[in-house]
């Protein structure tokens, strides 16, 4: 039996920080308004000249020495990202340049929003485990200050940029075991760029309501599919949207909040790289330790919501 194994985590946040003191300068708002409806203290913003295949390669960086791999020995690049570099090429395949593998390994973007770390975990992992493939470099990075309307006070104070990697390989112990896919796109207009405009409109209330629900089914879905209690789980990694959805999730799984990692404060979301910043802060500050289970789950626009359990 093949399974996937993360053998390497890595994140990066770009230098310059926003806080919610200089948001006050900006937009109508507070910093207790915005901690006390999101957990958010501050963001991290790229610079004007920093795209999101930098982020996505210094966090590919740090997994890949983490995995102690070099990058010609991936055969396969994932990239999850609402906002490539450009059109296309993908950004997958201009952070395979930038990593120097020139050997024909595959290399492509996912987008499912807030969700696509684990939609992209989710591939590599049916990928690894057919036999296709034996190591994959799995990407979350996003920079959604560039499509944030910095006027807009109901959406400008919930968002940041980063990026986070995880090195997947075949092992033959357990490692991911399940991964849940979902989508339901009659809720697109609540969380969506219009046609029309180049920036994030969201009707934050109602999605804050789905968001909840759904999360709350998925973890059940995920527990039964694997015949396990919601006591089997040692840490949820959920994605970093706000600490309200995030502690209502942690309540449906009655875990106590110092098993969940929680890491909205320092970043805000930052999108499809918000679960591995949050899984790489917790490897690398000794939080997570090998054999344990952790319950990964996110939700975003689509809408898009999904989870993988595994044995780290
Ligand atoms: N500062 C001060 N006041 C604000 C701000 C702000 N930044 N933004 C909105 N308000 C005001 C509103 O105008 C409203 O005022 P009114 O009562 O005079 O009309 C009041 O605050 C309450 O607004 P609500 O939208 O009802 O506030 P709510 O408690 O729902 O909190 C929030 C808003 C934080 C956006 C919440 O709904 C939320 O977190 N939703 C989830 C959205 C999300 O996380 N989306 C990310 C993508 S999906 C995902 O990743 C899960």
């Amino acid at each position: 039996m093949i399974y996937t194994r993360i053998s390497g985590t890595g994140s990066y946040l770009p230098e310059r920080v926003m806080t919610n003191a200089e948001l006050e300068t900006m937009v109508e708002t507070t910093d207790q308004w915005i901690v006390e409806r999101t957990g958010i203290h501050k963001r991290h913003i790229v610079a004007e000249n920093e795209t999101t295949c930098d982020l996505a390669e210094h966090a590919a960086r740090r997994a890949l020495d983490a995995a102690g791999i070099k990058p010609q020995k991936l055969d396969m690049i994932i990239v999850a990202t609402t906002t490539p570099d450009r059109t296309f090429p993908s950004t997958a395949c201009l952070l395979q340049q930038r990593l120097g593998m020139h050997d024909g390994q595959a290399a492509f973007d996912i987008q499912a929003v807030c969700t696509g770390f684990v939609y992209a975990l989710g591939v590599a992992d049916k990928f690894i485990r057919s036999g296709s493939v034996r190591r994959v470099l799995v990407v979350g990075a996003d920079s959604l200050s560039r499509i944030i309307d910095w006027s807009d006070r109901s959406t400008c104070v919930l968002f940041g940029d980063g990026a986070g990697a995880v090195v997947l390989e075949a092992g033959d112990t357990p490692g991911i075991l399940s991964t849940h896919l979902h989508a339901d796109g009659q809720y697109n207009e609540l969380l969506h760029v219009p046609l029309d405009s180049q920036y994030i409109q969201m009707q934050g209330n109602e999605v804050f309501k789905v968001a909840v629900n759904t999360l709350g089914r998925i973890v059940d879905e995920t527990l039964e599919a694997n015949h396990m209690q919601k006591d089997d789980i040692d840490w949820l990694v959920p994605h970093q949207a706000n600490i309200r959805i995030i502690a209502a999730t942690a309540r449906k799984l009655k875990m106590p909040m110092e098993r969940v990692v929680v890491t909205v404060g320092e970043h805000g979301n930052t999108s499809a790289a918000s679960i591995p910043l949050a899984l790489d802060s917790a490897i690398r500050d000794g939080r997570i330790k090998r054999g344990e289970t952790l319950l990964l789950e996110a939700f975003g626009g689509g809408f898009t919501w999904g989870s993988a359990l595994l044995k780290y």
